[in-house]
């Protein structure tokens, strides 16, 4: 399946060549979410955990897994008033919203930005009276990711914490964390030492990591302990707007693909 939006940096065209490497393991923990393309695509580990430090979005993730029906509610009252269509865009932020309010923000920002820009407020076309919010197709996305969740464990932490916490010989990391020098999240990297201190978290651990990053030099100086292999594809934002970039894929396990059967 799909994940509900598009996503700055979202791995939906490097996902199944990121799931194929994946190795044999019990748990399943995604560090940087995002909108969760690999964990959506892959197939069902035995414990799995999602997290982003962005407490906006995983405030989203836990009202559709627990209070989808008022989520929905919200879009049913909105597409009654124009007001309200022309005001969300400018209410992400507004104070006294509830949790299920807030959401509903969120997801339709997400699903109207640009490139799943929210944050940059860059909205895309947006007809005159009416969002381009079909609510049946809605309610059936949004059904397959409440299911999809209905097992899964939620967090809003800090990466380092994550992985102190969920760290078990059977543990397998999944680490996309926002690219080296393309600040684009409420929480960036800005510098070396930040891929340096990831690294760092790594270099012990119990489990098995898969890290996804864009390549540079520096960052295959920092990780060069660890297998590197490098991907190549072409990178879109907009339709005239597409450039070939190349992704490293680091881990700690020698990297056999086709390994799917194993879950
Ligand atoms: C490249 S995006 C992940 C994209 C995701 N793989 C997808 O398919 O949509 C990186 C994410 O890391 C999150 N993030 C930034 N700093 C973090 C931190 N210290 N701990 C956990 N998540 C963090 C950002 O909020 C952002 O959602």
């Amino acid at each position: 399946m799909d994940s509900p939006f598009a996503y700055i940096g979202g791995k939906s065209k490097l996902s199944n060549q990121i799931i194929e490497r994946f190795p044999d393991h019990k748990s399943y923990i995604e560090v940087f979410g995002g909108a969760l393309w690999v964990f959506f695509r892959k197939p069902v580990s035995k414990y799995e955990v999602v997290n982003d430090f962005d407490g906006e979005l995983i405030a989203f993730y836990r009202v559709i897994q627990n209070h989808l029906e008022e989520f929905l509610k919200q879009f049913k009252f909105m597409l009654s008033s124009r007001e309200f269509f022309n005001d969300w865009k400018d209410q992400l932020d507004t104070r006294g919203l509830t949790d299920i309010q807030k959401a509903a923000r969120y997801y339709f920002c997400q699903r109207q930005c640009f490139g799943g820009r929210v944050r940059n407020r860059t909205f895309g076309v947006v007809p005159e009276s009416l969002p381009r919010i079909n609510l049946i197709r809605m309610e059936e996305e949004l059904s397959e990711v409440h299911l999809r969740l209905s097992r899964v464990v939620i967090e809003n932490l800090d990466y380092v914490d994550l992985i102190n916490r969920y760290d078990k010989p059977d543990s397998l990391f999944f680490l996309d964390p926002p690219y080296y020098k393309a600040p684009t999240y409420k929480h960036n990297f800005h510098s070396l030492d930040d891929y340096e201190k990831i690294n760092e978290n790594l270099k012990n651990i119990k489990g098995k990591f898969l890290l996804s990053i864009n390549d540079h030099e520096a960052i295959r100086e920092i990780y060069k302990e660890f297998n590197i292999e490098t991907l190549n594809l072409k990178y879109t934002v907009a339709k005239d707007n597409q450039k070939d970039v190349t992704e490293l894929l680091i881990s700690n396990f020698k990297i056999e693909k086709q390994q799917l059967e194993l879950f």
